[in-house]
């Protein structure tokens, strides 16, 4: 089977021939379908990095990016908006919320221009606002909102599309553990019911416990994948530890 996301021994390097940082060293790996993929390591070990040569926000220096089969460099730029939209969604650690728009009218405005029905785009706003527990902000503006009230308005919007592929950027970097629980088992259900293809880069041992495959980076390098297989989510998420220590140390959390 071709994997959805197909990463092509990438390299991207930074600066010029002074001050020459290699943040890619040439990474490889594919993800089926259906999988809930995360991505930890220590930071400037190049998970942002990974993540913006995916979404085609970076360029990559040399290799490819497949998804669904389509090389993303090559995708024309007026298109790429278009592309982003029905195929990703993207919870980036900046938000991007627009703060003229209420909480409801940034989760429904992609459904809006993809021409979805207004009883359907209700359904589908109130359905996701529940499962991250923010039905009684919907009508606030991102101005009077927290930090992690914003991270689960961004998250909603990237969701309420169930879109082919999500990018996720430590998604319960704002959130208290209670908060975080609640979107990592969001999360997981989307994968499970809706068999939605997550890739998610945490710091966070116990979020990376959720996954069913993690890939640890290092200077820029796949260093080692764990896979979940039969495993309860508690012994999973002592075997994540054990990489995070053997990489030298970096969760801040653990739950
Ligand atoms: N725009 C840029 N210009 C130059 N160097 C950059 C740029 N963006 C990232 N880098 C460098 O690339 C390396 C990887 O950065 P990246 O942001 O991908 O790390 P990260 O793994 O996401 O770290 P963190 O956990 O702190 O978010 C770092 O050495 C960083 O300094
Ligand atoms: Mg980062």
């Amino acid at each position: 089977m071709e994997h959805l996301l197909w990463v092509d021994d990438i390299e991207k390097i930074y600066g010029g021939r002074r001050n020459v940082s290699r943040a890619l060293a040439g990474v490889s790996f594919g993800v089926d379908k259906g999988e809930f993929v995360g991505i930890m390591g220590p930071s400037g070990s190049g998970k942002t990095t990974l993540l913006n040569c995916i979404s085609a926000i970076d360029t990559v220096t040399t290799g490819h990016v497949y998804i669904n089969g389509t090389d993303v460099a090559q995708i024309k730029p007026e298109h790429l908006a278009r592309f982003r939209r029905e195929q990703l969604g993207l919870v980036f650690q900046e938000f991007g919320l627009i703060d003229s728009l209420t909480a409801y009218e940034n989760i429904a405005l992609t459904l809006t221009i993809n021409q979805i029905n207004y009883k359907e785009l209700r359904v589908l706003v109130a359905q996701v606002a529940d499962a991250l527990e923010i039905s009684d902000i919907l009508d606030k503006y991102p101005g009077e909102l927290s930090g992690g009230q914003k991270q689960r308005v961004a998250a909603a919007r990237a969701i309420v599309t169930q879109p082919a592929l999500v990018l996720a950027d430590e998604p319960t970097g704002a959130l208290d553990s209670r908060a975080a629980r609640r979107m990592l088992e969001s999360f997981a259900n989307m994968n499970k019911r809706l068999h939605a293809t997550i890739l998610m880069v945490t710091h966070d041992a116990f979020a990376a416990s959720y996954c069913s495959r993690v890939l640890f980076l290092r200077d820029g390098e796949i260093f080692t994948e764990i896979r979940r297989g039969n495993l309860v989510r508690s012994a999973f998420f002592k075997k994540v530890l054990d990489v995070v220590s053997l990489l030298g140390g970096d969760t801040e959390n653990a739950g």
